[in-house]
């Protein structure tokens, strides 16, 4: 089995604890969509930037995905509350509606990588 092909994004210093994520894009069946990386309880978490409620991105400023007390990730539109750790709704009108689809990121030698896992691919592949 081949091994999954990581995509360098950041230094890993660039995404602080319930801080400012990081931005970053990938390919969903050819389709460029937005995705981010945020850092809770010291673990990096990665998601495709779509809420669950209505399909536009979450951050309320590039970057910005945490709610006030960094304990949610909160849409901006209207306040949908996902869990970090594991993207699921907790709150608001994205209930009964599932969650945030997640993606595998990980830390090595100081950088921020993506797995890239089908259907994700990293664009400029071709
Ligand atoms: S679009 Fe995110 S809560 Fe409505």
């Amino acid at each position: 089995m081949a091994a999954a092909r990581l995509v360098d994004l950041a230094s890993a210093d660039a995404v602080e604890e319930a801080g400012r994520g990081l931005r970053f894009e990938v390919l969903e069946a050819g389709q460029r969509v937005g995705a981010f990386v945020v850092r809770h309880r010291g673990q990096l978490r990665a998601f495709v930037n779509r809420c669950a409620h209505v399909a536009v991105e979450l951050d309320w400023q590039p970057g910005e995905f945490f709610d006030a007390e960094g304990r949610w990730l909160i849409c901006a539109t209207h306040g949908a509350l996902y869990d970090p750790d594991s993207g699921a709704c907790v709150g608001g009108p994205c209930r009964g509606r599932g969650g945030l689809k997640p993606l595998k990121v990980v830390e090595q030698d100081g950088r921020i990588c993506w797995v890239e896992q089908p259907p994700f691919t990293a664009p400029g592949d071709g």
